[in-house]
C-alpha cells in the first residue's frame, strides 16, 4: 500500500495499439486512487463527431470550425464503476470502440495537428492537479514531458492481434486474425510515422514488453516502479 499522504505524481503510459495499456493504467489508477484518462478515447470520440457531421478531414477550415463544438468528458458508470466516454453529453463508450468507421479513420484524425493541439491542451489541464494516470501515444513525449514516471509498453504484433481479436469477438464482432493484424500494422505505421507527435519512446521512459507477462505479474512489476517514482518525490512512507 502507498501512504495516503504520499506525493501525487503523473504517470504517462505510451505504446502501440492493443498492448494492454489501458488495462494496466486502470489497475494503477485504482490502486493509487488516481484519475485515469484514456486519450485514445478522445481521438476516437473526435473521429465519431467528424463522421456524424461529415467533417472533411482533408479540409483544415472544416476541421478547425468543428473542434470548438466537441466536448469530451469521462464519467463513471453508477453500477459498474467503469469509466465511460461522453461526447457532448452522450455516452459513446461502446460506439467508439466497435464502429468500424471510427476504427478506420481514427489514425488519420489523430495525425491532424489542429486536432492534437485541441486535445493535448485539455489533457494537460487534466494533469494540473497531478494524481493522474494517462495513456496514449505522446503522453511522455508531448503531453507531460516532465511526468514523474513514464512507461513505454510493447508486445509482439501477433500476440497483440490475438488479444484484440478476442476482445472484438467478445463484443460480438465477426472478423479474422488477418484483418485485425492488417489493421493493427496500418495503425502502427501511421501512428509512428506521422509528422506531428509520432509514437516513440521518451528517452527517460521505462520499456515494458508484456508479450509473455500475465496481467498480475505486469501489475506487480509496475507498482514497484510507481513506488520508486513516488519515493523519489520525497515521500518517506510508501
Ligand atoms: O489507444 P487507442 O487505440 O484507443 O487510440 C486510437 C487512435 O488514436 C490510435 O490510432 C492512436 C491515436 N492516439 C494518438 O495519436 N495519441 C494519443 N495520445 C492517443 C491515441
Amino acid at each position: 500500500m502507498i501512504a495516503t499522504d504520499a506525493p501525487r505524481i503523473i504517470i504517462a503510459i505510451d505504446g502501440f495499439s492493443s498492448c494492454g495499456k489501458s488495462t494496466l493504467a486502470k489497475q494503477i489508477a485504482n490502486a493509487l486512487h488516481y484519475r485515469y484518462i484514456d486519450t485514445g478515447a478522445m481521438y476516437r470520440a473526435t473521429s465519431l463527431y467528424f463522421l456524424r457531421y461529415h467533417v472533411d478531414l482533408y479540409h483544415p477550415e472544416q476541421v478547425a470550425a468543428a473542434l470548438p463544438s466537441i466536448e469530451i468528458d469521462f464519467r463513471k458508470h453508477p453500477q459498474t464503476n467503469l469509466q465511460e466516454t461522453f461526447l457532448n453529453g452522450e455516452n459513446v463508450e461502446e460506439e467508439i470502440r466497435v464502429n468500424p468507421r471510427v476504427v478506420s479513420i481514427v489514425s488519420d484524425v489523430s495525425a491532424i495537428s489542429e486536432v492534437r493541439r485541441f486535445l493535448v491542451k485539455q489533457q494537460q489541464q487534466l494533469g494540473l492537479q497531478k494524481g493522474i494516470v494517462m495513456d496514449g501515444r505522446d503522453i511522455g513525449t508531448v503531453v507531460f514531458p516532465k511526468a514523474e514516471l513514464k512507461i513505454f509498453v510493447t508486445a509482439d504484433p501477433k500476440i497483440r492481434t490475438q488479444r484484440r481479436l478476442d476482445e472484438l469477438r467478445e463484443k460480438g464482432q465477426q472478423t479474422t486474425f488477418e484483418e485485425v493484424l492488417a489493421n493493427l500494422q496500418k495503425r502502427d505505421h501511421i501512428d509512428s510515422t506521422r509528422a506531428d507527435s509520432p509514437l516513440k519512446k521518451a528517452e527517460d521512459a521505462i520499456e515494458l514488453d508484456n508479450s509473455h507477462l500475465s496481467k498480475e505479474d505486469q501489475f506487480e512489476l509496475v507498482m514497484e516502479w510507481v513506488k520508486r517514482a513516488i519515493f523519489n518525490q520525497g515521500s518517506t512512507s510508501i
